[in-house]
């Protein structure tokens, strides 16, 4: 092989390679704009929910990304057993201060963090478990009045989403 024609296959190589990077850098570009989230999807990133209606004691769900939130309107008993807990003996160490906004709310993503069953406890029928939260069946995860995991598989606190107070009635979710 001469010396020409090896550098002129050394160049066919490198246009190759670069045309090579052009092309999937063109067939990325509709998908990376694909994942991009369309306004629509972008309104449903956040939810408001009214919460004036929701007694003392009560609860309520609502959908948030495809998933539901718990919102609790905890009694002075429920905000005490989950603030008088020994965080050092918990599974997933939080205080419940670190949980809330205000001790009498308390908003949870409603997903067991264990293989994603929806526990029971939002209403007052429902099995709350044996630290009077919420309780999921399907494994048997007992959560307390904060959402934070005390017995059985689930390796995490029931996921507290980003929200915020609009008001003193009012919560924005996402
Ligand atoms: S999914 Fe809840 S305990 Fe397994």
């Amino acid at each position: 092989m001469t010396a020409h024609s090896k550098d002129r296959r050394d160049f066919l190589q490198l246009t190759g390679f670069a045309f090579g990077a052009v092309g999937v850098a063109c067939a990325a570009a509709p998908m990376i704009n694909s994942l991009n989230p369309a306004k629509d999807t972008l309104a449903l990133a956040t939810t408001e929910v009214d919460i004036s209606a929701i007694p003392v004691g009560g609860s309520k769900t609502v959908m948030w990304r495809g998933k539901p939130v718990f919102i609790k309107h905890r009694t002075a008993e429920q905000i005490q057993e989950a603030e008088e807990v020994d965080v050092t003996t918990l599974i997933d160490k939080q205080t419940d201060e670190e949980r809330v906004k205000k001790p009498e709310w308390l908003v949870v993503v409603g997903v067991c963090t264990h293989l994603g069953c929806i526990p029971g406890g939002q209403k007052p029928t429902d099995a709350h478990g044996e630290y009077h939260g919420w309780f999921c069946p399907c494994h048997g995860s007992h959560y307390d009045t904060s959402g934070r995991i005390r017995k059985g598989p689930a390796p995490k606190n029931l996921m507290v989403p980003p929200y915020e107070f609009i008001g003193d009635t009012k919560i924005k979710i996402g």
